[in-house]
């Protein structure tokens, strides 16, 4: 019999994907989204590609009663992994409560619901936002986190630090804290991919819809950073890798491998590409001349940020298989499939 798992934000850009994966591991899941940032399209979307239309239940982590009779109804549920939450970081700096509100309540209600059925295995969706500005390159997962600078990415590091008191006293909570790099790339059928509401903020999604006519130009964000053409670096990596790992901790999860109560991963490909780089790669694959403008650092920008990613190599037996020119063709095959759509 298969597995039980339950998705938080099953619905979104990440988990989409790793609902993929899952499924094709021959698990069962129970999608959890409110569908604030996603689309109820997406589940068909899973199906188109799995076979196999994963359980839905449409509700917002933030109503204690709903979300306590949803864990009750999934009991016989083995694991959650938590993606439910919002990301956009300049909305978190103009909307602190909003990003507090909804990424800490939908944590909490999370975390005391599955406790209470005895779902005791919890995977977090966090962020490498939260080692700030880092001291060392690259950055492995000893390296002291900070106050990250926006409201979002504070909501991250105070949830890693829930877990880490939580686990002292919920003696049976496993938990896998996995810190993504920068996901991008979209599922190589053509069918899954990021759809952000609204205009993008992330530097992927803003190339593509610019390519795609959808936007005017792009607004490369200051060529004045001390990395090898000026422009920041970051760990750029595809979202099926990133979706693979998850699956891996959670048969770690599952196999009662871990180490410790709670585990922390950074998840990259411990390669760093600068914003010229990516630009430079897009125009190559997809033989469009992108229209692109120097402009004014983004307040809050780190210069380079890219991981050291032997632990999660080493502990989750777990590597990008992805490079750099199959998340860029995967990313224009999707914005290309969306315009096809409409
Ligand atoms: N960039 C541009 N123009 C754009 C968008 C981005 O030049 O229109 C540049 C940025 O300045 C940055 C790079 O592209 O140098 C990547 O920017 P993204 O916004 O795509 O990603 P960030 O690294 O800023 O942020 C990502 C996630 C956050 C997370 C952070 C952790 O989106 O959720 O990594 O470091 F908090």
């Amino acid at each position: 019999m298969s597995q039980k798992i339950i998705v938080t934000g099953g619905c979104g850009y990440i988990g989409s994907h790793t609902v993929v994966e899952l499924i094709l591991n021959n698990f069962e899941v129970v999608i959890i989204d409110d569908l604030s940032n996603s689309n109820k399209k997406t589940l068909e979307r899973i199906e188109k590609i799995t076979g196999k239309l994963p359980s839905f239940e449409f509700l917002d982590l933030k109503n204690e009663e709903e979300t306590k009779s949803a864990f009750k109804k999934h009991k016989d549920a083995v694991a959650v992994i938590h993606f439910a939450a919002f990301k956009a970081v300049a909305e978190s700096v103009k909307n602190p409560l909003m990003y507090y509100k909804n990424n800490l309540l939908s944590l909490i209600n999370t975390l005391e619901f599955q406790l209470e059925q005895g779902i005791n295995n919890f995977i977090f969706s966090s962020s490498a936002t939260v080692y700030g500005v880092p001291e060392e390159l690259p950055i492995t997962e000893e390296n002291e986190v900070q106050r990250p600078f926006s409201p979002y990415g504070n909501t991250k590091k105070i949830a890693e630090e829930v877990l880490e008191d939580l686990v002292k006293t919920a003696s049976n909570l496993s938990a896998i804290s996995l810190r993504y790099f920068n996901p991008i790339g979209a599922h190589e059928s053509g069918f899954l991919g990021e759809l952000p509401n609204g205009t993008p903020n992330n530097l992927m999604p803003y190339i593509t819809q610019t390519a795609a006519g959808i936007r005017k130009e792009l607004q490369v964000y200051g060529n004045d950073y001390d990395t090898k053409d000026g422009t920041p670096i970051r760990d750029y990596i595809h979202v099926v890798d990133l979706a693979e790992a998850h699956v891996k901790a959670l048969q770690r999860l599952l196999n009662n491998e871990q180490n410790k109560p709670l585990e922390i991963y950074n998840l990259g490909t411990g390669n760093g590409s600068s914003v010229l780089e990516i630009i430079k790669s897009f125009e190559k694959i997809t033989n469009i001349s992108l229209n692109y403008k120097i402009v004014e650092r983004r307040p809050g920008d780190v210069e380079k940020l890219y991981a050291n990613t032997a632990l999660a190599k080493d502990k989750l037996n777990w590597e990008c298989k992805r490079g750099i020119d199959e998340m860029i063709a995967s990313s224009w095959k999707w914005e290309e499939n969306l315009k096809k759509e409409q």
